[in-house]
């Protein structure tokens, strides 16, 4: 029998949809890749779009219904919407080894596949989370547009690189401490726990961005700085917007110049 496909794998994992196969299959690709049991080959696409269960409902930011910030129930929205963006995060993950791991190669691969896994890791400990807190991941509208950012970079691996790890990944080290202190306040310590391992590995989530980018920009004599800028300015459209964690940033190879050029004012 031929080795299964790496593409193949990643693919199968991207279309599923329910939340725990998604999850075991994420896993599952992750280790057969570590085995050396799926063969570096590129032959089918990555999808367009990944499975989705059919709960969540998926709302345009515009229609969420606002979070009460205090309460109980605030707290659980919060939750729902942290497992919502893990849940994408799987695919993003898996997307990017399986859509640029030929042109990148394989520590690329082995870079995304254990952020892929770590996802996984990220969205179940929230999905139980929220059970223990009588709730579930679906049980809320989610946020849908948290894949606008893969289509609009599906085209080149240098600004997949710069507006995902190190745009909306780099965004969860700014804001999560605050949500940290926000759970510890409510006597919430799990919970709390839960997201303090999220922002460490996030850390190491945009640090293969900025490795793998500036990689990149030796290889198109580009500047990081000035290529970053070009590219967030071009695919991202949002705003980079201070305050930003320097100390976090900086570990994961955002240094303050770096920050200077996409930075609004
Ligand atoms: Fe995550
Ligand atoms: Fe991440």
């Amino acid at each position: 029998m031929n080795t299964p496909t790496l593409a193949a794998a990643i693919r199968d994992a991207m279309l599923t949809a329910e939340p725990t196969d998604k999850v075991m299959k994420t896993r599952d690709v992750v280790r057969r890749w570590r085995a050396g049991e799926l063969a570096f080959v590129f032959d089918v696409a990555m999808p367009d779009v990944p499975g989705r269960p059919a709960r969540p409902e998926l709302l345009p930011p515009a229609e969420m219904p606002k979070r009460g910030r205090g309460s109980e129930r605030g707290r659980i929205a919060l939750l729902h919407a942290l497992a919502h963006i893990e849940f994408v995060a799987i695919d993003l993950a898996l997307d990017a080894a399986g859509r640029f791991g030929a042109e990148m190669g394989r520590q690329f691969v082995d870079d995304w596949l254990s952020v892929a896994a770590d996802e996984a890791m990220h969205f179940a400990l929230i999905a139980r989370r929220l059970r223990t807190l009588g709730s579930f991941y679906g049980a809320m509208p989610a946020h849908d547009g948290l894949w606008d950012a893969a289509r609009e970079t599906a085209h080149d691996v240098a600004a997949r690189l710069a507006v995902v790890p190190m745009v909306l990944e780099a965004r969860a080290l700014d804001v999560t401490p605050a949500t940290v202190d926000r759970f510890m306040a409510a006597g919430d310590e799990r919970s709390a726990r839960i997201l303090q391992r999220i922002v460490d590995d996030e850390i190491r989530h945009v640090r293969f961005g900025t490795t793998h980018f500036a990689a990149l920009c030796e290889k198109r004599s580009e500047s990081p700085a000035s290529y970053w800028k070009v590219l967030v300015e071009r695919h991202f459209r949002g705003m980079v917007k201070p305050p930003f964690n320097d100390s976090a940033r900086r570990s994961a190879g955002l240094s303050r110049e770096m920050m200077a050029g996409v930075a609004c004012q």
